[in-house]
């Protein structure tokens, strides 16, 4: 049987965050980020002092999740938000010290099979939309849809650079660019779960779509099949 998963994948800054949410808040069912989570276990190794600079080992990270707990959570305003320990972090995720470690902490095996178990735990309540990298080839090779968003280089750099508290100050499109570029690269590149497409998702190109073009497209795409 399929799993009950809408599963959105794809490349940093292809605006994946923005439509699964909006896509779960139009279905009615809730959504997972499991970039913010990476982004979590990110934040929390800063916070305890861990120098990941020269100290981003499977052996450092593992008695470190002992004491973290991460949780979805529907807030007052429908939204669901990720709790670490029991505080929203808010926007603390998306800063660009946490985005400057995320993607070498996401290559640990540890961290990731950690993470695994959460994320197959999230989904046993009902239908829910789980947006990640390896959400259709690893997490839920079985989900019941599959989309890959990507949109070019440059207009990621673009929608990157319009996101506030999200880049350095005085960074450039180039620069974004090239932060882009070198995420994409050590996420496509690593040796468990790298970035690709599930053999069986649809590719969706956002280039040209705005949000709302990209969220009824895929809206129609799952009531088509539900119905
Ligand atoms: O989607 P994002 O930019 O918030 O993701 C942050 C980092 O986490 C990114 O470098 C890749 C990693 N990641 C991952 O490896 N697997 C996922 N399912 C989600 C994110």
């Amino acid at each position: 049987m399929s799993q009950q998963v809408i599963a959105i994948d794809g490349p940093a800054a292809s605006g994946k965050s923005t439509i699964a949410a909006l896509l779960a808040a139009k279905l009615r069912i809730p959504y997972i980020n499991t970039g913010n989570m990476y982004r979590a276990i990110t934040m929390y190794a800063l916070d305890s002092g861990i120098d990941l600079e020269t100290k981003c080992t499977n052996e450092v990270f593992a008695p470190l999740l002992d004491t973290l707990k991460l949780d979805y959570i529907q807030t007052a305003s429908g939204d669901y938000e990720l709790q670490v320990n029991g505080i929203l972090p808010g926007l603390k995720l998306r800063s660009p010290e946490v985005a400057a470690f995320v993607s070498p902490v996401a290559t640990l095996s540890f961290v990731r099979d950690w993470l695994k178990d959460l994320q197959r735990d999230s989904a046993k309540p009902g239908l829910i939309v789980m947006e990640g990298r390896d959400i259709g080839t690893v997490i839920f090779p079985d989900a019941a849809f599959k989309f890959f968003l990507t949109a070019t280089p440059e207009e990621r750099a673009r929608r990157r650079l319009a996101q506030d508290g999200e880049t350095f100050d005085g960074a450039t499109l180039e620069s974004v660019a090239r932060d882009i570029a070198e995420r994409d690269r050590i996420d496509s590149s690593r040796a468990i779960a790298p970035l690709k497409p599930a053999a069986d998702a649809e590719i969706v190109d956002t280039t040209q779509m705005t949000i709302n073009e990209v969220i009824d497209y895929l809206a129609r795409r799952v009531n088509n099949e539900c119905s």
